[in-house]
């Protein structure tokens, strides 16, 4: 069993996309342990993508990711990291396959819905920089 942290990014929340990606979620058999919506501050935001300070999107990225609420999720499932980046699809929306949901939504590289670990050690530290064990459900 494995975990990951999915983001349910500002612009798929405005965009009224949070039950759309739930449901894909669900549907595909992954389980969400833990839930929550919240505002990053812009701090917040850089720590989150700390890993990416150098790029040159950092700054941009940042702001988004600071400029609504998000909903953040802790899924669980066999595979849950790469099942879970299947049905996001590519981090461009025009290179994400055919059903995915960045590429079903998605309007551009930035603004791409959704957010999910890429790794174990990636989800270990992205789950733990939002939720404490009583948060999520065994
Ligand atoms: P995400 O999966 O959240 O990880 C880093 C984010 O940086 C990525 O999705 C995009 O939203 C954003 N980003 C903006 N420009 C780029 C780029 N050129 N390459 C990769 N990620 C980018």
């Amino acid at each position: 069993m494995e975990r990951t942290l999915s983001i349910i990014k500002p612009d798929g929340v405005t965009r009224g996309l949070i039950g759309e990606v739930i449901r894909r979620l669900e549907k595909n058999d992954i389980r969400i342990v833990g839930m929550k919506m919240l505002w990053m501050t812009r701090e917040q935001a850089r720590g989150f993508y700390a890993v990416h300070r150098e790029r040159p999107f950092f700054d941009s990225l940042t702001n988004f990711m600071s400029s609504g609420p998000v909903v953040v999720m802790v899924l669980e499932g066999e595979n849950v990291i790469e099942k879970n980046r299947t049905l996001m699809g590519a981090t461009d929306p025009t290179k994400a396959a055919e059903g995915t949901i960045r590429r079903d939504f998605a309007t551009e590289i930035e603004k791409n819905v959704v957010h999910g670990s890429d790794a174990p050690e990636t989800a270990a530290f992205e789950i733990g920089y939002f939720f404490n064990r009583f948060e999520i459900v065994a």
